[in-house]
């Protein structure tokens, strides 16, 4: 039988033909699927990576119920145009702690995956209160109102455990000691040290201008402020991952 004669003979043959088709695909299929299986994780660990504090956590809660994601998005993809404007495009393990992530499909406003550090903390509040004061062009809402509500947390430990369950390492500590770190962070007389040995590079103070007063406003600016500032990328090598 010739190799014509052959392939006839399958493509005639419903039922072989059907067969044979399974059979290819799931190879196909073990050779992708199996290698999953012998690896230990599928996020390369990254030096600086820490879970959030719980301010952090907290205005990540804020960010998320006020739809910020719809207008922006934390993912910086790795063009040229992107990095020269945001900054080293984002790693896998940057993102390793958000549940849900924020990487987002749309972008009416500028990424913020590396959005810490850029602003000081007045220019957030004041931008958050109304955009157009600083960016006269800007289409951003107004959200005013966060730096007059006061930050009702009853018990911010639930949210660390509840993020422990899905993976995230908040230690038997850092849950204990959550809602005195929560006040810790945005208190400018707090002793911090242990807050700090806890979530290191976390930023701390007095964040919406009101010192007396611990606001949604302290809790979104301390996440914005954090966001991208964990991995120093001085350091950080792009092609073995370590320096
Ligand atoms: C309707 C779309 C929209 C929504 C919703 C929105 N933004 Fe924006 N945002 C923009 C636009 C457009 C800009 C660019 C102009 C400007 O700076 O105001 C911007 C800019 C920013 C910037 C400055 C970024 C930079 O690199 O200059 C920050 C920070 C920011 N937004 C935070 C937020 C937060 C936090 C929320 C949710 C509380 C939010 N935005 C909700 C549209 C939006």
């Amino acid at each position: 039988m010739s190799l014509l004669d052959k392939h006839k003979f399958i493509e005639r043959n419903a039922t072989l033909l059907l067969v044979g088709s399974l059979l290819v695909v799931s190879i196909g299929g073990i050779v992708e699927i199996a290698p999953l299986f012998y690896l230990e994780n599928t996020i390369e660990k990254v030096d600086g990576m820490r879970p959030y504090s719980p301010l952090e956590l907290a205005g990540r809660n804020i960010y998320i119920r006020e739809g910020c994601y719809v207008c922006h998005s934390q993912m910086i993809r790795p063009f040229r145009d992107e990095v020269e404007r945001y900054g080293h495009y984002s790693l896998a393990a940057e993102s390793m702690y958000d549940h849900p992530f924020q990487w987002g499909s749309k972008r009416t406003g500028p990424d913020l995956a590396r959005v810490g550090d850029r602003y000081s903390n007045e220019w957030h509040v004041q931008h958050l209160v109304e955009p157009r004061d600083v960016v006269p062009e800007s289409v951003m809402p107004s959200y005013s109102f966060l730096k007059e509500t006061p930050l009702e947390i009853t018990d911010i430990s639930m949210d660390l455990k509840a993020n422990r369950t899905v993976g995230v390492p908040y230690s038997d500590e850092m849950i204990a000691e959550a809602n005195a770190d929560l006040k810790a962070q945005a208190d400018p007389n707090a002793d911090t040290s242990a807050l700090l040995a806890r979530y290191p590079k976390a930023k701390v103070g007095d964040f919406d201008g009101n010192p007396a007063k611990l606001t949604e406003m302290d809790a979104l600016v301390a996440y914005l402020q954090m966001l991208g500032t964990l991995v120093d990328f001085s350091t950080y090598d792009d092609t073995t991952g370590y320096r």
